[in-house]
């Protein structure tokens, strides 16, 4: 499903060498967890997997296609059809509602309204929010917000759901319910790759690696 060959990312900007010769599996239908202290590649990682930055060199397939030389608009059509991302601090828009933050991924692929509707309320009622559709996320707890970023992440139905730090700054019991939430989605059959500083979170995938300097290990 997704596969790095000899991947490398340098920011240009910073002289920066993020990851280093990166090879990386992971076949449809995995959980694979991603670990390393702060600055050792993780966002990085994922930005380069959810198609948001490109490698310096090196190549990334993609459901067995090369994406690494596209064009930005063939990247972007790529991302909204296959990828799901669960961010650190969530990433609401402030001045919606819960439905209608669940309900923009779809806009962006063109589904009229009333499907667009539909379908974000029962990715809600999926995550337990049915009660709270018409909530802003100022009016929604750390927890309620997360669950409402995980509803928005699968509501295209993306083979592929990506999650940066989603339990960071949630209470254990929140952090559990986003947790069970990924599971569930694994069991779905979604791939999924978490990215965590938290060694417990990590242990819920049924592959584990670890990043260090840039250096990808049990890849
Ligand atoms: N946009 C950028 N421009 C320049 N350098 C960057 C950029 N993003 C990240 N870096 C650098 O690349 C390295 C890896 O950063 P990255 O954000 O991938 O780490 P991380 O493992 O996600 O850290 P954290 O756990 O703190 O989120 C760091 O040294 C960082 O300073
Ligand atoms: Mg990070």
């Amino acid at each position: 499903m997704l596969k790095l060959i000899h991947a490398s990312k340098i920011y240009h900007d910073s002289g920066v060498q993020a990851l280093r010769d990166v090879n990386l599996h992971v076949a449809a239908g995995d959980y694979v967890s991603i670990t390393g202290a702060s600055g050792s590649g993780k966002s990085t990682l994922m930005h380069i997997l959810g198609l948001l930055d490109t490698l310096s060199a090196g190549q990334y397939l993609l459901g067995g296609a090369d994406v690494s030389c596209l064009p930005p608009h063939t990247l972007a059509r790529l991302r909204s059809e296959q990828i799901g991302f669960i961010f650190q601090g969530f990433r609401l828009l402030p001045g919606m509602t819960a439905l209608e933050n669940v309900a923009l991924p779809l806009t962006l692929q063109g589904i009229p309204r009333t499907e667009r509707l539909e379908r974000a309320e029962q990715a809600l009622a999926r995550v337990g929010l049915s009660e709270r559709t018409t909530h802003r996320p100022d009016q929604l707890s750390g927890g309620q917000q997360q669950r409402v970023a995980i509803a928005r992440a699968v509501v295209t139905k993306p083979r592929v759901v990506l999650a940066d730090e989603p339990t960071a700054g949630l209470d254990p019991e929140a952090a559990e319910d986003v947790l069970s939430l990924l599971d569930g989605l694994h069991h779905a059959g979604h791939t999924i790759v978490l990215i965590t500083h938290d060694r417990a979170a990590a242990l819920r995938a049924a592959r584990r690696l670890y990043l260090e300097s840039g250096v990808l290990s049990g890849g």
